[in-house]
């Protein structure tokens, strides 16, 4: 696919085929994971990529299968969700955060040794490495679906984290920025409508 065809065609993918995604595939979009940049030439990260059904029904077990109506609301007051094109996105995407990670065909969990306490940055630099890593995830979104695959993403709330740890063994030096999801999207859903931007409007040419 071309470049921007592929910058263009990456959406948000929350409903997939029941397919299994080939190990060299997996590999190769990992390898394009690791050509992202980094903060500090080194890339210590690691990726964990859970396919057996059982530990993924473990791993994901701390998170809410659905959300009543009442809370959805109360979500939406609580974040301050004002915009009517956000509620619509959070009104599809939050009841659907168990399902989009246990109907995908491998759960990818990066990680990232995290040499300062994250929450407590110093100074910005603190949160380089975060940062790069999340260059690596982009570049996963985007080479899975340079393959004609899909992903989505969780950020992991409350302890899912620390209890993703336990189920999976990772060191405590490590620490994973969130759940993705990735497989086949599956066919005739709806993308989820996005805000339309005005380049032009967001683009300071010399002075803002
Ligand atoms: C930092 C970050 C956090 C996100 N957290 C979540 C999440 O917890 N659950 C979820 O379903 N989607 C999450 N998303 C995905 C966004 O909802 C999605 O990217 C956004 O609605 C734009 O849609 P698109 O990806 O289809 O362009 C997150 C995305 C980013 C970049």
């Amino acid at each position: 696919m071309e470049f921007f065809d592929v910058i263009n065609s990456r959406r948000t993918v929350r409903e997939f085929k029941d397919e299994i995604i080939p190990e060299e595939i997996l590999e190769k979009i990992i390898d394009a994971a690791f050509k992202a940049p980094t903060n500090d030439h080194m890339r210590d990260w690691h990726f964990m990529i859970i396919r057996d059904k059982t530990i993924t029904a473990k791993l994901l077990d701390i998170i809410p299968k659905g959300i009543s109506e009442e809370d959805m609301e109360a979500l939406i007051k609580d974040w301050g969700l004002n915009d009517s094109v956000q509620q619509e996105c959070y009104r599809n995407a939050v009841p659907k955060q168990y399902r989009m990670l246990f109907d995908a065909s491998a759960v990818i969990i990066p990680l990232i040794k995290q040499k300062t306490d994250i929450l407590h940055p110093e100074n910005i630099s603190h949160l380089n490495g975060f940062a790069s890593i999340w260059c690596s995830i982009e570049n996963i979104f985007l080479s899975a679906a340079a393959e004609g695959y899909g992903c989505n993403l969780r950020i992991p709330l409350g302890n899912e984290a620390e209890y993703a740890r336990d189920v999976l063994g990772f060191p405590s030096d490590y620490l994973m920025p969130c759940f993705i999801g990735i497989g086949r999207p599956e066919s005739g859903i709806a993308p989820v409508k996005q805000k339309e931007i005005n380049i032009k409007e967001r683009i300071h040419w010399d002075k803002y």
